[in-house]
């Protein structure tokens, strides 16, 4: 008999923002007369800018052409795109990280969510609390959460903040392998100062523990003195793979996840040490594809039967 994975039969409940947005629904059906502030999935507000729209007029030319057509792209992303990462993101802000670091993939939570894959069964995940649940939900997926007990995951270390000292969280009682941090953070919206941060890496060091640093909402930075990657921390390199989001900030937020890209950067030195720089290209080498829609010779010359052509993918 063919069985599921039962560690999906251990959620409690739908996914945490299909609940919010059901309780929001059906509570402005009792009090139509209030305004809520929806605290669920922030959609978008705002257009596309026109730099977007170009680049992605000129992308789909590029693509009908057949001198100009590209087929699978490299696994770990174009060249050119992890080069302009690689100055745009760290280098101009003079950060140490080389386009041949970077990897490019679908969206910032399909990296926070399929990373885990390339730790053993057995490493102890430590979130801060509250958290952005695809840290710990991928992890449950994998079966290193243990059991849901009392709104907590028996197998998982909770982060707890500190509100009397502006939110800045304790170091864990139990010692991670992997410890996910989230600034600016979903959901409180703290950021951590220069000093705090480097105490997570130096913490880190110490322990032999990896950072998996979300900074999805690093272009919302404005204030000095506040790091906009983890890579400003020295011993960083040692300790951190950081999760960037390239599309909210830039404006490719409402084409949906298709059209939106994460991006990793995961220099870990000693590179012997975690070999974690060939892990993400080994995994997306096996598990991804890079064009979502390809021609194959032979199929049909045109849209008629968009099935056909799907058949061709891999
Ligand atoms: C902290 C954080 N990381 C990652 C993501 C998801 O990024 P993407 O839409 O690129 O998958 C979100 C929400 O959109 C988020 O809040």
């Amino acid at each position: 008999m063919t069985t599921v994975n039962g560690n999906f039969l251990k959620f409690p409940g739908v996914y945490l923002f299909q609940e919010i947005a059901h309780q929001v629904a059906a509570f402005k059906k009792t009090a139509p007369e209030k305004r809520v502030i929806s605290l669920g999935i922030g959609d978008v507000t705002q257009p596309l800018a026109p730099a977007v729209i170009r680049a992605l007029h000129s992308a789909v030319d590029e693509m009908g052409n057949a001198a100009t057509f590209r087929g699978y792209g490299p696994e770990q992303g174009y060249a050119f795109l992890r080069e302009a990462i690689a100055k745009n993101d760290y280098q101009d802000r003079g950060i140490k990280v080389d386009a041949s670091e970077i990897f490019v993939s679908d969206g910032a939570k399909s990296d926070v969510g399929s990373i885990q894959e390339l730790c053993s069964n057995d490493a102890v995940i430590a979130v801060t609390d509250p958290v952005y649940p695809v840290y710990v939900d991928s992890n449950v997926i994998a079966g290193r959460a243990g059991d849901y007990v009392n709104g907590k995951w028996s197998n998982i270390v909770y982060i707890h903040w500190q509100n009397q000292n502006g939110f800045v969280s304790e170091f864990p009682k139990v010692r991670p392998d992997v410890i996910y941090l989230c600034y600016p953070n979903n959901p409180t919206g703290t950021v951590l100062t220069r000093d705090a941060l480097k105490a997570w890496v130096d913490y880190a060091r110490r322990e032999g523990s990896v950072i998996l640093y979300d900074s999805a909402y690093e272009a919302y930075i404005t204030e000095p003195g506040v790091p906009h990657s983890i890579y400003e921390i020295e011993g960083a390199r040692e300790v951190a793979i950081e999760v960037l989001l390239r599309g909210g900030a830039g404006g490719t937020e409402d084409l949906g996840r298709q059209g939106r890209s994460g991006c990793s950067e995961a220099p870990l030195e000693p590179q012997k040490r975690y070999e974690v720089q060939r892990l993400p290209l080994y995994r997306a080498a096996r598990c991804r594809s890079g064009v979502f829609r390809r021609r194959q010779a032979g199929n049909p010359p045109d849209d008629r039967d968009l099935s056909e052509q799907r058949r061709g993918d891999a």
